[in-house]
């Protein structure tokens, strides 16, 4: 949608004679190309932001009231609330990301002085898998600190994002997603050690390629309660195996010191639990050294390593990844493919030659139909920038 056409929304929404300016932002949806359930496992992650995102129209109130309305939502109304009264309320819905967000910007930093009225649109798929909520709760963040100059540090904002998803909503997400939203930058793959939050930006050099993001169009269901039980499965491994050796995350362990001590797991379920997390973590060291020798071949093949151990051994992926990053896989022109994200549902994303894209999403598409019953959905990627204000011209 043009940013045009969202600042007429927003003054048809929230019409007001105050002199307050308007302002827009975006945040972005995000990909993760290799380190999947490793963030929560004190290991490396490898994810980028992505061109699609959310958009927020803002304008500062007089008072201490919060309005919102989302375009993507709009049976859901006008959603109101006051800086006093900041507790989770599920007729909230949609809104409870904002506000946990808000919430906690507010416990930080004190009473904050004023409201704000805010139009969301985000055209990032709904239930992909692509951080639709880290993407809101990030442009929350942002457009609070912005509008009332409260100057908190980038990383800060991403902290609190995933408090909100940990305390506020209840899921036990790790960092990945907040942090990729709050600190991508375009055409750059983000390795972060999500133990020490150590990050280095490296360049996607991916001339004569693309990265395709296919949908699987199954909405995550059971993702939240099934993403709660894979941590605990890998908490309690972690415990059985720091009474052999002094570790503080699965993260910390090789591949072989994992395998000298995995005996004592005494639990077959756990002990594959914990070894796709050593295996994942390492796999996606290899992965940053692999891009940077210009190894794109090798890139692929530890995608298409990851997506086996999340299928094997994580058990996260189900029928509708696999048929997708399976038939992907059997293209010509592809190079890798995996799931992203958390997994059960969502998308997977696959590198493919720039020749080969046409026909590898006919081909990909048509099997995906014949197997499962309905359409997948693909996109091409383009790697973009974290959260940011977007200026607007004079007018406005
Ligand atoms: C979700 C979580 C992330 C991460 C991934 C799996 O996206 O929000 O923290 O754990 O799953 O890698």
């Amino acid at each position: 949608m043009e940013t045009n056409l969202l600042i007429t929304k927003f003054e048809e929404i929230f019409p007001s004679n105050e002199s307050q300016k308007i302002r827009l932002f975006f945040s972005p949806g995000r990909i993760n190309l290799i380190g999947e359930h490793t963030d929560y496992n004190g290991g490396h992650v490898f994810p980028c932001a992505i061109t699609y995102g959310t958009y927020g129209v803002v304008r500062k109130r007089e008072d201490r009231t919060i309005r919102m309305y989302s375009l993507n939502f709009e049976d859901k109304g006008v959603i109101e609330f006051h800086l006093d009264h900041l507790e989770y309320d599920p007729v909230h819905n949609w809104a409870n990301y904002p506000k946990g967000m808000i919430r906690y910007i507010q416990e930080k930093e004190g009473l904050l002085p004023y409201g704000m009225d805010v139009l969301i649109y985000g055209n990032i798929p709904n239930g992909a898998g692509l951080s639709s909520s880290a993407s809101l709760e990030v442009l929350t963040g942002v457009m609070v600190n912005e509008l009332l100059d409260l100057r908190i540090a980038r990383l800060d904002l991403v902290k609190l994002g995933k408090k909100v998803e940990n305390e506020f909503i209840g899921v036990n997400s790790g960092i990945m997603d907040q942090f990729a939203v709050g600190m991508g930058k375009e055409n750059c793959g983000i390795l972060l050690d999500c133990n020490t939050l150590k990050y280095e930006y490296a360049p996607l050099k991916l001339s004569g390629y693309k990265i395709i993001i296919m949908n699987t169009n199954k909405r995550r269901e059971l993702a939240d309660s099934k993403y709660n039980e894979r941590r605990s499965e890998c908490e309690t491994a972690l415990e059985l195996l720091q009474q052999v050796k002094e570790i503080s995350s699965l993260g910390d362990l090789t591949e072989e010191e994992f395998e000298s001590i995995k005996g004592h797991i005494h639990n077959d379920v756990l002990t594959k639990r914990a070894k796709h997390a050593v295996y994942e973590n390492q796999r996606t060291l290899k992965a940053l050294a692999a891009l940077r020798n210009g190894d794109l071949n090798e890139f692929g093949l530890l995608m298409n390593s990851s997506h086996i151990s999340l299928r094997d051994d994580y058990e996260v992926t189900g029928a509708e990844l696999d048929t997708l990053v399976e038939a992907a896989w059997n293209q010509e022109g592809t190079i890798g493919a995996r799931m992203t994200g958390a997994g059960f549902g969502g998308c997977a994303i696959a590198i493919v030659k720039e020749e080969s894209v046409n026909k590898f999403m006919a081909e990909v598409s048509k099997e995906y139909l014949t197997k499962i019953g309905y359409e997948a959905s693909f996109y091409v990627a383009s790697i973009g920038d974290g959260a940011k204000e977007i200026e607007l011209n004079a007018c406005h």
